[in-house]
C-alpha cells in the first residue's frame, strides 16, 4: 500500500492536508523541528491528536557517534507512537543502522545523495531510503534518476527497503518519482498544495455553477 507523508510538524498545515489527503502519516528532521521550535514530544502527542493513533513518524537521531545514535533510537523506538527512526546514510550512520537492524526495529536511511548510499544503506537493512531529489537536482545532478537507479538495484538484487523520496521543490519532481512505482513519498506542504492547483479546475467548477443556478437556482442536486 502506497504510504504519503508531509515534511512538516506545521500542525494548521497537517491538519489541513489531513482532510483532504490520506496520509500515512509525518516525515520530520532536526531542522523542521528546529523550525517550528516545539520539541518532538510536543509534536508526537499534537499531530497525533489531528491524525490518529495509527500515524506514522519518522523521526531523525542526532547524536554523533555509531554508539549513540543506537541509544537514541532506542530510547525513540520505546515511544509510545509508530516511530522509524531516520538516520543519516553516512559511514557512522551506516554503522548504527546495520547494528539497529539486528533487532529488526524499523530505520530510515537519510540524507541520500547518491546511488551507492542508497544501494549500502539497503544492503544495511534499512526498511526506508530517503533520497533528497531536489537538493540532488540543485547540485546539478539528476534527482530522478538517482532515485530511479536505487529502484533498479533494489530490485536486481531483491532488497525490500522501500524508497520514501524527499526534498521537493515541485509537482514534476513529484510526478516523475511516483512514475517510477516508489512506494512511499513525503511532500513539504507547499508542493502538496501544488498538487491540487491547476487552471482549468475552478473555471470548470464555476462554470458548472453558473450553469446549473440558471436553471434550477439554489436547489440542491436532489431538489431538482
Ligand atoms: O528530511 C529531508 C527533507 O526534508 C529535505 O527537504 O526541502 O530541506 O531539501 P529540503
Amino acid at each position: 500500500m502506497f504510504e504519503l507523508y508531509l515534511d512538516t510538524t506545521d500542525l494548521q498545515q497537517i491538519s489541513r492536508f489531513n482532510k483532504s489527503l490520506p496520509l500515512k502519516g509525518i516525515t520530520t528532521n532536526p531542522s523542521i523541528l528546529a523550525k517550528s521550535g516545539i520539541g518532538l514530544n510536543d509534536t508526537l502527542s499534537e499531530c497525533t491528536k489531528i491524525l490518529g493513533p495509527e500515524t506514522r513518524f519518522h523521526v531523525q537521531t542526532v547524536s554523533k557517534t555509531t554508539q549513540e545514535i543506537i541509544k537514541e533510537a532506542e530510547v525513540l523506538h520505546q515511544l509510545p507512537y509508530d516511530i522509524v527512526v531516520k538516520i543519516p546514510a553516512t559511514e557512522i550512520g551506516l554503522a548504527a543502522i546495520k547494528h539497529i537492524k539486528t533487532n529488526n526495529k524499523p530505520v530510515l536511511a537519510t540524507a541520500i545523495y547518491s546511488v551507492q548510499q542508497g544501494f549500502l544503506a539497503a544492503l544495511c537493512g534499512a526498511d526506508y531510503l530517503a533520497p533528497y531529489v531536489n537538493r540532488i537536482d540543485a547540485m546539478g545532478a539528476n534527482g530522478i534518476d538517482v532515485v530511479a537507479d536505487i529502484q533498479r538495484l533494489l530490485e536486481r538484487h531483491n532488497l525490500s527497503s522501500k524508497l520514501l523520496p524527499a526534498s521537493f521543490k515541485n509537482t514534476r519532481q513529484v510526478m516523475e518519482i511516483l512514475k517510477l512505482g516508489v512506494e512511499s513519498i513525503t511532500l513539504p506542504v507547499d508542493v502538496a498544495a501544488q498538487l491540487f492547483a491547476h487552471p482549468s479546475v475552478q473555471p470548470a467548477v464555476d462554470q458548472f455553477d453558473q450553469d446549473w443556478q440558471a436553471v434550477f437556482g439554489d436547489k440542491l442536486s436532489f431538489e431538482s
